[in-house]
């Protein structure tokens, strides 16, 4: 079980570990379920270019003193949930997505986020926490300079 876990609000002395984590949890839910051309983007520099940006709308679970997965919120989007591989299925990531649902709902926002399809560890984790499948969709990846479609799921709660 998740044990002494604490959330809290991200800071800027945050960065490079939210960024590690970011990278390789990413690289678990996504290599192989992504065009090769959105991998070629996806170097160690844009995880750590892309941070800053993303952390004042951002809460971490730490687990003895360490951060070891983030949840992100942007308008009504859950935009990023990501669990370091020494935290999975501790109950971090269902506590992670809770507190992002409830911060979503709390600003009046309609909690929706988006799943690339051949992630089915996440699609199952979703589904059990309560999420529900509202079908597919193009989500269109931001790369530098514009964007590339990526086949996701929608869910909603
Ligand atoms: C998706 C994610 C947040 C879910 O968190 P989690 O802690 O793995 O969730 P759960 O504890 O519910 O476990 C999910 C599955 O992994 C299994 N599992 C748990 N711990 C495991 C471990 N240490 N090793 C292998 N499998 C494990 C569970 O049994 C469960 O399997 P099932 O789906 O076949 O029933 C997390 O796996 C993650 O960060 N993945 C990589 C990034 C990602 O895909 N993020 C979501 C982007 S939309």
């Amino acid at each position: 079980m998740a044990g002494d876990v604490t959330l809290r609000d991200a800071t800027a002395g945050d960065a490079a570990r939210v960024a590690q984590v970011w990278e390789s949890a990413w690289r678990d839910g996504h290599v192989g379920h992504i065009p090769d051309e959105l991998l070629v983007h996806r170097t160690t520099r844009s995880f750590v270019d892309r941070t800053p940006a993303m952390l004042d709308r951002t809460v971490v679970a730490e687990l003895g003193g360490q951060v070891v997965g983030f949840v992100t919120l942007s308008g009504d989007e859950l935009e990023q949930l990501f669990v370091d591989a020494s935290a999975r299925g501790t109950g971090v990531a269902s506590l992670l997505l809770a507190e992002g649902a409830r911060r979503l709902r709390a600003a009046g926002a309609t909690p929706w986020l988006a799943v690339v399809t051949g992630n089915a560890r996440a699609r199952r984790f979703y589904e059990r926490e309560g999420w529900r499948d509202a079908g597919p969709f193009s989500y269109e990846a931001p790369i530098d300079g514009g964007t590339i479609p990526v086949e996701c799921h929608r869910y909603e709660l």
